[in-house]
């Protein structure tokens, strides 16, 4: 059963990039089953960073094929830039790259309608999306009337399909601008663009599905990469604040068109701490000065927007619920050196609602809004870690951290990382036998 999955097991940005880097050594083939260039992995090797958006991390490592599959929304001059990026850099690209025909296409329009529908949440909180068009094209998918596939640009009728599209984003984004006003489209302009842009990738476009298909019947190894993490999922997730794509570990077999018989292990990526991006609740933000060390010290700033990062500490009852949901099997803790300074670390364990003790996390935003996090608190431990590589190197008290965490969340703790580079990083098994950091004991 050669499938393995990385799914973030908070509201995104939990370094799941580093955590593919190094697994994409072991596995044949790695995929992006959805979101698109709203996510953003930072793969930093040998001194240099590299940020991709799309393209899987697994191109750093020339012996891996890559695969973005039907689930993803692909936007054609930002998937072209970032192949143009990694080609200057002397990463081949152009034999390991492989795009879903099935992927549906960003348009201009896409990216001016959620700017237009921004603060469209219930109650006029704004969600805070990334602004790549992302909902507007999945919306634009499951309505079918509008939508595009990358397969699609290569068949006869694009140019009147394009004109009838056109016509209807027009008149849809002048009545939501209103009196702001937008620059109408012309379906001429687009349709050259597009037919450009196809030419380009038009080595890259296969069908994935059954190429993954394929492989896995072939007993080749492959590594599944989720964009995003499962609290921000569609349907799972704190809806509406979430993103428009299954970003849970359920998304996988719908994203890829791969069953769920050939995923074998799961592994969930948390942060040693918490953040977000955009609106929405988030029971343990610290808007103080614990918050602001966090961001600093974590370097919490998008990926892809640069917004600032919310921060907080680590919510044990909302990790446990997204590695449920996952189906996760073991536990990479990310970041831990960031919390290297502080006296004492926190971790929210239950929250309390309408007066009673809650552990299971809120089906609806509202609840979870009001959710007051009940903490427990742990001796922090004032040493630099990131130079840590074995367990028995990091202080007593991380260690009791990183055990509390696992008991928490109910799963093993197999990774732990202390800095950026694939270097800093701690294997569980390497542990003394019975070290408590590997196994829970709740
Ligand atoms: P969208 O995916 O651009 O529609 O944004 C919807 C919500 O998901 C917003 O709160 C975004 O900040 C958040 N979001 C989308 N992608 C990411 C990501 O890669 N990391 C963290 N948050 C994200």
């Amino acid at each position: 059963m050669p499938g393995t999955c990385v799914i973030g097991l908070q509201w995104g940005d939990e370094a799941k990039g580093k955590i593919v880097d190094l697994l994409t050594e072991r596995h044949d083939i790695v995929v992006r089953y959805q979101g698109g260039a709203n996510a953003g992995h930072t793969v930093v090797t040998g001194g240099q960073t590299y940020k991709l958006s799309l393209i899987p991390s697994g191109i750093l490592r020339p012996a891996v094929q890559c695969v973005i599959t039907g689930g993803v929304v692909v936007n054609p001059p930002t998937l072209l830039a970032e192949i143009d990026d990694l080609t200057n850099r002397g990463v081949p690209v152009a034999e390991n790259l492989m795009i879903s025909d099935r992927s549906h296409v960003i348009f201009p329009w896409h990216i001016v309608q959620d700017r237009l529908t921004e603060g469209c949440a219930s109650n006029g909180e704004a969600i805070g999306t990334t602004m790549r068009g992302i909902g507007p094209c999945y919306s634009d998918k499951v309505g079918r009337a509008h939508a595009v596939r990358l397969g699609d640009l290569y068949r006869p009728g694009l140019a009147e399909r394009l004109t009838r599209i056109v016509e209807h984003k027009n008149a849809l984004l002048a009545a939501l601008a209103g009196n702001q006003g937008f620059a109408p489209f012309s379906a001429e302009q687009v349709h050259r663009e597009y037919a450009h842009y196809a030419e380009r990738l038009r080595p890259y476009v296969a069908d994935t599905t059954t190429f993954l298909l394929d492989a896995l019947e072939a007993g080749r190894n492959v590594l599944f990469e989720g964009a995003q993490g499962a609290l921000l999922d569609v349907d799972h997730g704190t809806y509406p604040y979430v993103t428009s794509s299954n970003s849970s570990g359920v998304g996988i077999t719908a994203g890829a068109g791969v069953p769920g018989r050939y995923l074998h292990k799961t592994i969930g990526v948390v942060k040693a701490y918490c953040t977000r991006v955009g609106g929405g609740p988030f029971p343990t933000e610290q808007n103080n000065e614990i918050g602001s060390h966090l961001r600093q010290r974590g370097n919490e700033y998008g990926t892809v927007t640069r917004r600032p990062r919310r921060c907080g500490w680590f919510d044990a009852v909302a990790a446990r619920y997204a590695a449920r949901v996952s189906g996760v099997d073991t536990l990479a803790v990310m970041l831990l050196d960031v919390l290297s300074e502080l006296d004492e670390v926190k971790i929210c364990t239950a929250y309390e609602l309408n007066g009673r003790r809650l552990t299971s996390f809120p089906s609806h935003v509202d609840d979870l809004r009001q959710a007051v996090p009940i903490y427990e608190t742990l001796p922090g431990w004032c040493q630099n870690i990131s130079h840590a590589r074995h367990l028995d190197e990091l202080p007593k008290n991380a260690l009791r951290y990183l055990a509390r965490i696992s008991e928490a969340v109910g799963r093993p703790v197999e990774i732990v990382s202390v800095g950026a580079d694939r270097q800093q990083t701690i294997l569980a098994q390497d542990a003394p036998r019975g070290h408590a950091v590997a196994q829970p004991t709740g």
